[in-house]
């Protein structure tokens, strides 16, 4: 990596990733390091700055991890964020109190002494807080800069050492200037420049690509996603037709999403592609079940199973050596970051590979975040419906048909969800909501009336949800005249299907799909 390196220590808060995150929006390429690393560990790596995110509540808590002071002896600038910058303070000889009063969410900030890293933001601001001590004095040399009610000291500075902090999250939307803020010390207190460009990841990722490769041939699974569909397309432009992509159609896919890969993708791309038509064995298996797990288990061994033999088949034309896993940065991170072998998500990833057919991985995006995986997809000409595809299950519209899967369920739910994904297109609404499933109760039926006569479809549940992670979530408010149109649309143009319904239920207590 040719341009400067940010480290963000992570003391365990959730928020790490997305400091990481702004740091690159400050056009500054930035990685992730637990807060185990040692300080010969960290300096090694010749970082730019370092950033201390935050963490548990108290600093005094048993087991609470601290700042090495050795870290402010070797010449880096350092930011220290809630938790990182109370270690700091203590780390530096400062005094954090117990003082048994905590702030949680907005709180605001009054500037004493803007110094240099609160020049350009207003005397006084909202900023998201979540701290139980606060600190009462600056360490020696610091110049205390703001304070809210519960925190005498919310930040502080030692310009000629680079060193700063703020008790308050930048790194939230909710904090108002936290990117400024941030940029502040990056950029003017700590010198760091502007180098890092999205636009340059992808050349990046294809120059160490063709260097990995050399002359080997690999493989690629597609799945009909983002992830995949952008790892294969920076290792095509690396090494072009020694790469084969393979794609396992189980006929459970949307409408539309077989022909994104077997036709634009391709276009898109030049990529030479292997389509497995399994539609058959699929629904063969799958014919007379009904439950979701039995379903899972089902549709996960088969797509094996098929991966391994067309694998096999490629294998012994040309011997391939290189396997590409679509690994995003957060997997990476949430499996322990380091050096080691990735963590493969699911089924759908291939994770079941006999060990005669022992790869090696290519990772083109194991350093990237989801939306910079998209603006790379974008840089390469990548479709944009398959850019911003929702996130999608593997087993896909195998376990949104509750009951048996066939043929003709898969026909009549495919439709309807078509014109439900149509519907909020038109609408504008892809970006809000964050899935959309569209379930088929296919043992169920009710009476319903269409022209003269009277009916006996089933119904089909739409399933608008919002999240973040998909741990969490919320029922989506679609706007009532965006409901009509698909719940309209739907009966009309999908015969067999005469009610609508919508799912309001939160995560937890429902999960977001149905099975
Ligand atoms: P739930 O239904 O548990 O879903 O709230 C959370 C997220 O995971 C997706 N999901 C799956 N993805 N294989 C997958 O690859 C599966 O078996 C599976 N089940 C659920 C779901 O779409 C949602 O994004």
């Amino acid at each position: 990596m040719d341009s400067e390196l940010v480290l963000v220590i992570d003391f365990g808060a959730q928020y790490a990733q997305l400091i990481a995150r702004r740091v690159r929006e400050a056009n500054i390429y930035s990685e992730i390091v637990p807060h185990t690393a040692s300080v010969a560990d960290i300096v090694a790596r010749k970082p730019a700055a370092i950033v201390l995110s935050g963490g548990p509540q108290s600093v005094y808590a048993d087991g609470a991890p601290q700042v090495d002071p050795a870290l402010f002896d070797a010449g880096i600038p350092v930011f220290g964020i809630c938790y990182g910058f109370q270690a700091m303070a203590r780390a530096l000889g400062g005094d954090v109190a117990k003082t048994g009063l905590s702030e949680f969410g907005r709180t605001v900030i009054t500037v004493d002494e803007p110094g240099q890293l609160l020049a350009d933001v207003p005397v006084c601001f909202n900023a998201w807080m979540s701290h139980g001590d606060s600190v009462h004095a600056a360490p020696a040399g610091f110049t205390a800069l703001a304070a809210t009610e519960g925190a005498p000291v919310a930040a502080f500075e030692d310009i000629e050492r680079k060193l700063a902090g703020v008790q308050w999250h930048p790194e939230v939307l909710h904090s108002e200037y936290g990117q400024r803020v941030l940029s502040t010390f990056l950029h003017e207190i700590a010198g760091i420049g502007s180098a890092w460009k999205t636009s340059a990841i992808a050349e990046e990722a294809i120059a160490r690509v063709r260097e990995q490769v050399g002359d080997k041939r690999v493989l690629c699974g597609l799945s009909g996603g983002v992830d995949s569909a952008v790892a294969a397309a920076i290792v095509q432009r690396a090494i072009g037709d020694q790469l084969t992509c393979v794609f396992v159609d189980h006929g459970l896919l949307r409408k539309g999403e077989a022909e994104a890969v077997e036709r634009d993708f391709v276009a898109a791309t030049g990529a030479k592609l292997v389509v497995a038509d399994a539609k058959d064995q699929f629904l063969g298996h799958l014919a007379g079940v009904t439950d979701p797990e039995t379903k899972r288990k089902i549709i996960g061994r088969e797509f094996i199973r098929v991966f391994e033999e067309q694998a096999r088949a490629l294998d012994s034309e040309a011997d391939i050596e290189f396997l590409v896993q679509g690994t995003l940065y957060p997997d990476v991170v949430e499996s322990g970051g380091g050096e080691g072998a990735a963590t493969i998500k699911s089924h759908h990833n291939v994770g079941g590979l006999p060990d005669d057919l022992a790869f090696t991985l290519i990772e083109p995006l194991r350093t990237l975040f989801k939306d910079e995986v998209r603006q790379v997809g974008l840089e390469l000409g990548l479709p944009e419906a398959m850019i911003w595809r929702h996130p999608f299950p593997g087993p896909g519209l195998g376990i949104r048909i509750i009951g048996e899967v066939t043929r003709e369920r898969l026909a009549i739910l495919r439709e309807a969800d078509a014109i439900a994904r149509e519907e909020l297109t038109k609408a504008g609404l892809d970006r809000d909501i964050w899935q959309f499933p569209v379930v088929l109760l296919g043992d169920v039926r009710s009476v319903g009336v269409q022209g003269d006569g009277r009916t006996y479809g089933h119904p089909v549940v739409l399933r608008p949800v919002t999240s973040e992670d998909a741990m969490t979530a919320d029922w989506g408010r679609l706007p009532y005249d965006v409901l009509e149109r698909i719940s309209t649309r739907i009966t009309n143009e999908v015969r067999e299907i005469n009610r609508v319904v919508v799912d309001i239920t939160s995560k937890p207590p429902g999960t977001i799909e149905w099975e």
